[in-house]
């Protein structure tokens, strides 16, 4: 492969980081101001408006300089004290990097088992709540979108079985790779912590932890005794009333935060999840008539953010990805933890239209054939009749 220039824009389509509009990039390259003027109050209450409306609800939402990593942990350290016991659900790989946070932070995680084909079980949350006699478990966590297998558990009927339990556990999600790409309602589904970050459906660069916060949660902050500074919700609320943060917060980011909430705005987040759900079925049907198997099992749970894609026996996706990106300059997701070298995943999230999905698909099926990997031709024959048709 040339290390010289490579002409054309790169295809970034791993399921995060997405691809930065231009409108985004160029407001990111604005001059830095004065995070203690008045500019930057009306910078930070527009943004913390628009996030409001984003996430579906009138509570407060926080923003910290982090990954999402930092958000999964701002969600536990604010809420919960050493040995709590909290229900989790073995989804996939971030599921399970979330239960390392919580181990690690001493508290008593209940794993439920999964085969990283499904979501949440919404049966299994009640089962296991209303076995829960004594109450002791303190919150359930559920990856919204679990980016390893391109699976989304269905959160609204997390919440109606917790419900049916009559369970005073916090709700915690995890909505970092489905936020502003797949519905989710923050309020409408009372959600106690909704944990996001910048780098996938805000079509931003990583750099920016979100935390939605319900009236529930704040009230178990002020009785919550796990050890925690930087992530103080406390310490957030008051400056961000004005748009001020405690702290330096990452201005250049947030400028890019305020142009991609007008670019959805603009849109209309009716049609980002619309357009997200076309691309998605788009991307099905081509792996489908690739005669592949999709690593999501169950259709109600199909993800509109990223497709997963099993490959054959004995072929490694990883050596596929290679084959992929030195001969078309097409970055597609790798497998994560338990299915490494066994799926590929299509990002389909954020800044993206029909054309990207199908240069996307077209890399893939080239791919297929350079790399050896049994399957028939015709994917993107049937993406492109499915989009040409509605
Ligand atoms: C669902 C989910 N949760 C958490 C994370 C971790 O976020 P970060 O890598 O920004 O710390 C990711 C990253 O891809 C993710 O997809």
């Amino acid at each position: 492969m040339s290390h010289g220039y490579l002409a054309g824009r790169h295809f970034l389509q791993i399921p995060g980081p997405t691809n930065v509009p231009d409108r985004v990039l160029r407001a990111l390259a604005a001059p830095t101001i004065d995070h203690r003027g008045p500019e930057f109050g009306r910078l930070g209450r527009e943004i913390l408006a628009g996030l409001q409306q984003v996430v579906k609800t009138a509570g407060p939402v926080i923003v910290f300089p982090s990954s999402g990593t930092g958000a999964w942990e701002a969600a536990l350290v604010n809420t919960l004290s050493p040995g709590d016991r909290v229900l989790m659900f073995e989804t996939g790989h971030f599921a399970t990097l979330w239960r390392g946070v919580a181990t690690r932070l001493g508290l008593a995680v209940d794993f439920a088992p999964g085969d990283w084909r499904r979501g949440v079980d919404p049966a299994a949350v009640e089962e296991r709540l209303a076995q829960d006699r004594g109450q002791q478990i303190r919150a359930v966590c559920v990856v919204h979108n679990e980016t390893s297998t391109g699976v989304a558990s269905r959160v609204g009927e997390v919440r109606q079985a917790m419900d049916r339990a009559h369970h005073p556990a916090l709700l915690m999600a995890d909505t970092i790779s489905s936020l502003a790409s797949i519905d989710y309602q923050h309020d409408a589904w009372r959600v106690d912590v909704t944990v996001a970050c910048s780098q996938k459906g805000l079509m931003l660069p990583p750099g920016l932890g979100i935390n939605a916060v319900s009236q529930k949660a704040l009230q178990a902050s002020e009785a919550a005794k796990l050890p925690r500074s930087y992530w103080r919700w406390e310490e957030m609320l008051k400056p961000n009333q004005s748009g001020f943060f405690p702290y330096t917060p990452a201005t250049n980011l947030l400028y890019g935060l305020r142009e991609a909430l007008r670019l959805l705005q603009e849109e209309g987040l009716d049609a980002v999840f619309a357009r997200h759900a076309r691309h998605a079925e788009a991307a099905r049907r081509a792996v489908q008539a690739w005669g592949l198997d999709l690593q999501c099992l169950d259709p109600r749970e199909y993800s509109s953010s990223l497709t997963a894609v099993r490959m054959p026996d004995g072929h490694d996706a990883d050596a596929f990805r290679k084959v992929v990106l030195e001969r078309f300059n097409l970055s597609l997701g790798n497998g994560l933890g338990k299915v490494q070298g066994r799926v590929f995943r299509i990002g389909h999230l954020g800044d993206f239209n029909d054309l990207m999905l199908v240069g996307t698909l077209g890399g893939i099926e080239m791919g297929l054939g350079l790399a050896g990997i049994p399957h028939k031709k015709g994917g993107v024959q049937a993406a492109l009749e499915f989009l040409a048709g509605c």
